[in-house]
C-alpha cells in the first residue's frame, strides 16, 4: 500500500481538472491564486497533455510542466498527475495506422477527437508505457505529487486484428478448449459450431441477431484488456515510487466494458466521474445511487478497503437531453456534499478553467468564460470553505443494513439483441431500488455479488440477470444466515454465459424464493397493469406460480390477471419477497419500507422530514441535506460542523442547505 496517502492529513481533497497546457504561464499564476482564493487543495494536471509533453515522436517538452509542478507546490497545491494517454497525438495515427481502432461494421477511425486507438495494439501500447515511462522517471518523486492519475475513463472497443488476436487468446484462457466455448456459446444453435480456434473472433457486423455468449464476453474481455493496459502503468509508475497512490478514473453505467467493482483491486483509490444527468430532483437521486455505487466497489471490490473519492462533477451545467442545464444556487454545493455524506474523500470538478475553444469550450468550469467575479466561482469558494471545516471527518464510513446488488456483466447481458423486450436494465432496477429506499430514507450500500455482506440484514437483486454458481451460493448464504432478500424479475434467469437456468424461471432461485415463473408477458412503454390493494405495474409482468410463498399483491388485469405479482416465503425467521414487475414510484417505496422494517432496517435519520436526506456515518457523523424550498426542522443534537453551533435537540436546514452535526453520544 502507498504511503503517502492524500487523505491521511485529515483534508478532504478540492480541485479539479486544470489544463495549464491550454494558457500560457501569466493565467497559471492567477490560477494559483484564484485555487487558493477557493480553498483548493489539489489539481489534476495533463489529462490530454500528450502532444505538448511529445510533439514528436521520442521528442519530450517538459519544462512547462516543470513549472506547473513547482509553481503548484509552491502554492501549497497538491497534484493528481495523468498519463495523458486517453488522446494520442495526431503523429501517433499517421504513424501507426494499425492501432487505429475498427468499429463493428468495419469503419476505421481516425483522429479529430480523444480516445481513438486500439488499446490492444502492441503500437498504442508501447507508446502508452513510454510515456508514462518518462513521466514517472521524471515526477515520481516531485514534491507536489500527491496521486498518479492514469488514463482518463477507459472504456473503448475495437475489432482490429489485433483485438481479434487477443480475444481468441482471452477466450483459450478461459474456455482452454473450443468444446467448452461450444458448449458456453450454445453454438448448435444457428450452425454456429467452431471447429478450429482461427474460426473464433470478434462480434463483427452480421446479417441478424449476435451470438449472447460471444457479446457478452467479447465485453468481459474488453474490461480485462483495459484494466491491464492500466495496470501496466500502474506497475511502472508504483515502481518509481512505491509511496505515491494509483488510481483511474471510472465512467459510469454499462455503456463501458468495464467491471469497475473488479478493477477496485487494482486502484489505491476509488475515483469516480459522476453527472447526472435529471434536472429535478432525480438528480439528487442519481448523485445518491452514484456514490453508494462507489463506495460499495471501494469497499467490497477491492478485497480490501480503499477510499473513493468524487473525481469529477460539473460545477455548473448539467448535460441533458439536447442542453446545458443550470445548476440552480446552492445545488452544486449539496450535490457535492451528498458526496461527501456517502464517504467521497473530497470534490474534484471538471474544470478548473473554461477553454477557449476545443470540443468542450461549453462545458461548465469553476472559472467560467466570464472569469471569477461569478456566481459559480463564489459557490466554489463556500464550498472550499465548507470542506476545510469538515477536515478531519473522511473518509468516513457508513452505516447501512440493506445492500442492492450491482453486477456489470448482467447489465451488459440484459442489452442483448433478442430479450424478450427492449430497454431492459441492470443499472436502471438498481437505481430504482435504491431510489425507493432513498425517499423512505433508508441508506443502502451497492455491492458486487460476492461482496462481504456484513451488516446487510436485507440483500436485494434488482434485475441481477446473470447468476454464476457462485452467486447462487452467496445469495443462498445470505439466506441461510438469516438475512432477508428481495429479488426482482428476470434475476437470476440465466447463468454466468447468458444461458437460460432451465424448468421455470428465475432458475437460480425459484426455491430460496417459493415461486415458479411459467411465463414472461413484458409490457409496452406506456403501459400499466394493475395491481390488488393499489398501485400499477409496468415494463414487465409474469404468470407466477405461488410453490410456497404467500401473495402479497396480485395482478388485476393483464395476461396474469388474478395470479401473484409479489410474493414472501418465509425462510427460517428471514422472508424472501419475489417483485415480477416494476412497481410504480409509491408502491415500490411502500413495498421497500415494509420488507426493510421485517428485516430490522430503520431509516437513517427516523425524524427526518420527507426530502431532507440524511446519511449516518459510522465516526458520529450526521449529513442532512434540504432538499426542498423551506427550512426543515430535524431532530439532532451535537455541534454543528459548518456553524460551529452547538445543536440541542432540533436543528433547522436551510431551504437547499446542507448542516453537518457531529452528534453526541448520550
Ligand atoms: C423466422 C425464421 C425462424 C425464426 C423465426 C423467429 O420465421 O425462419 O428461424 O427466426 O423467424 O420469429
Ligand atoms: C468526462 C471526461 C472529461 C470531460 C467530462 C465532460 O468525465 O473525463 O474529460 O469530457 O466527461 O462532462
Amino acid at each position: 500500500m502507498p504511503t503517502k496517502a492524500l487523505w491521511d492529513d485529515g483534508r478532504l481533497c478540492y480541485g479539479g481538472d486544470w489544463n495549464p497546457e491550454q494558457w500560457p504561464p501569466d493565467v497559471w499564476r492567477e490560477d494559483v491564486a484564484l485555487m487558493h482564493a477557493a480553498g483548493v487543495n489539489l489539481v489534476t494536471v495533463g489529462v490530454f497533455a500528450w502532444s505538448r509533453l511529445e510533439p514528436e515522436p521520442g521528442r519530450y517538452t517538459l519544462d512547462w510542466l516543470d513549472d506547473v509542478l513547482d509553481l503548484l507546490h509552491s502554492g501549497g497545491i497538491r497534484a493528481a498527475l495523468a498519463t495523458p494517454t486517453a488522446s494520442p497525438p495526431p503523429w501517433f495515427s499517421l504513424r501507426h495506422p494499425d492501432a487505429l481502432p475498427l468499429t463493428a461494421d468495419g469503419v476505421r477511425l481516425h483522429h479529430g477527437s480523444r480516445d481513438t486507438y486500439c488499446a490492444a495494439a502492441p503500437a498504442y501500447r508501447d507508446a502508452a508505457r513510454s510515456i508514462a515511462e518518462v513521466l514517472a522517471a521524471r515526477y515520481a518523486h516531485h514534491p507536489a505529487l500527491a496521486l498518479w492519475h492514469v488514463h482518463n475513463e477507459y472504456g473503448t472497443t475495437c475489432h482490429c486484428p489485433h483485438a481479434e488476436t487477443a480475444f481468441r487468446h482471452w477466450l483459450t484462457t478461459r474456455y482452454g478448449d473450443l468444446d467448452a466455448l461450444n458448449d458456453a456459446w450454445v453454438t448448435s444453435f444457428w450452425s454456429q459450431h467452431y471447429s478450429d480456434w482461427a474460426q473464433v473472433g470478434t462480434p463483427r457486423a452480421t446479417q441478424y441477431l449476435a451470438n449472447p455468449g460471444q457479446l457478452l464476453d467479447f465485453r468481459r474481455f474488453w474490461s480485462d484488456t483495459l484494466l491491464s493496459a492500466y495496470t501496466e502503468q500502474r506497475d511502472l509508475l508504483r515502481a518509481a515510487n512505491p509511496a505515491v497512490p494509483v488510481t483511474t478514473n471510472y465512467v459510469l453505467g454499462d455503456w463501458v466494458p468495464v467491471d469497475h467493482a473488479r478493477w477496485a483491486r487494482e486502484v489505491d483509490l476509488v475515483a469516480i466521474d459522476h453527472y447526472p444527468s435529471a434536472t429535478d430532483l432525480g438528480g439528487e437521486e442519481q448523485t445518491a445511487f452514484a456514490a453508494d455505487l462507489a463506495r460499495g466497489s471501494a469497499r467490497h471490490g477491492a478485497g480490501r478497503p480503499v477510499p473513493w473519492l468524487l473525481m469529477e462533477s460539473a460545477p455548473n451545467q448539467i448535460h441533458t437531453a439536447g442542453r446545458m442545464h443550470t445548476k440552480e444556487p446552492g445545488r452544486m454545493i449539496r450535490h457535492s456534499l451528498a458526496h461527501v455524506a456517502r464517504g467521497s474523500a473530497g470534490v474534484m470538478f471538471f474544470q478548473w478553467r473554461a477553454p477557449a475553444g476545443g470540443a468542450e469550450r461549453f462545458h461548465s468550469a469553476v472559472v467560467s468564460h466570464a472569469g471569477p467575479d461569478t456566481r459559480v466561482f463564489r459557490e466554489a469558494a463556500d464550498l472550499g470553505a465548507a470542506l476545510g471545516r469538515l477536515a478531519g471527518t473522511a473518509p468516513g464510513r457508513v452505516q447501512a443494513a440493506v445492500a442492492i446488488a450491482y453486477d456489470a456483466a448482467s447489465g451488459w447481458a440484459l442489452r442483448h439483441p433478442g430479450m424478450p423486450r427492449d430497454g431492459l436494465d441492470h443499472p436502471g432496477e438498481a437505481a430504482a431500488v435504491h431510489r425507493a429506499l432513498w425517499h423512505a430514507g433508508v441508506t443502502a450500500d451497492v455491492v458486487p455479488p460476492g461482496a462481504p455482506l456484513d451488516g446487510a440484514r436485507l440483500l436485494v437483486l434488482p434485475a441481477l440477470y446473470l447468476a454464476s454458481d457462485a452467486t447462487v451460493d452467496w445469495v443462498r448464504r445470505h439466506v441461510h444466515g438469516g438475512g432477508h432478500l428481495l429479488v426482482t424479475w428476470l434475476s437470476g434467469v440465466a447463468d454466468e454465459h447468458a444461458r437460460v437456468r432451465l424448468g421455470g424461471y428465475p432458475g437460480a432461485y425459484r426455491d430460496l424464493l417459493g415461486v415458479r415463473v411459467e411465463e414472461f408477458h413484458p409490457l409496452a412503454d406506456d403501459e400499466h397493469v394493475p395491481l390488488t390493494g393499489g398501485g400499477t405495474g409496468r415494463i414487465w409482468s409474469e404468470t407466477v406460480h405461488p410453490a410456497g410463498a404467500e401473495t402479497v399483491s396480485a395482478y388485476a388485469g393483464g395476461v396474469p390477471a388474478g395470479r401473484p405479482a409479489i410474493t414472501r416465503n418465509r425462510v427460517g425467521d428471514a422472508y424472501a419477497w419475489y417483485v415480477s414487475t416494476r412497481p410504480d414510484d409509491d408502491t415500490y417505496r411502500r413495498l421497500l419500507t415494509e420488507a426493510a422494517r421485517l428485516a430490522g432496517v430503520a431509516p437513517a435519520c427516523p425524524g427526518a422530514p420527507e426530502g431532507v436526506e440524511a446519511v449516518r456515518r459510522h465516526d458520529g457523523v450526521l449529513y442532512l441535506l434540504n432538499h426542498t424550498d423551506r427550512p426543515q426542522r430535524v431532530p439532532a443534537a451535537g455541534f454543528e460542523l459548518l456553524t460551529g453551533a452547538a445543536v440541542d435537540g432540533e436543528l433547522t436546514v436551510a431551504p437547499g442547505g446542507v448542516a453537518v452535526v457531529r452528534e453526541e453520544t448520550p
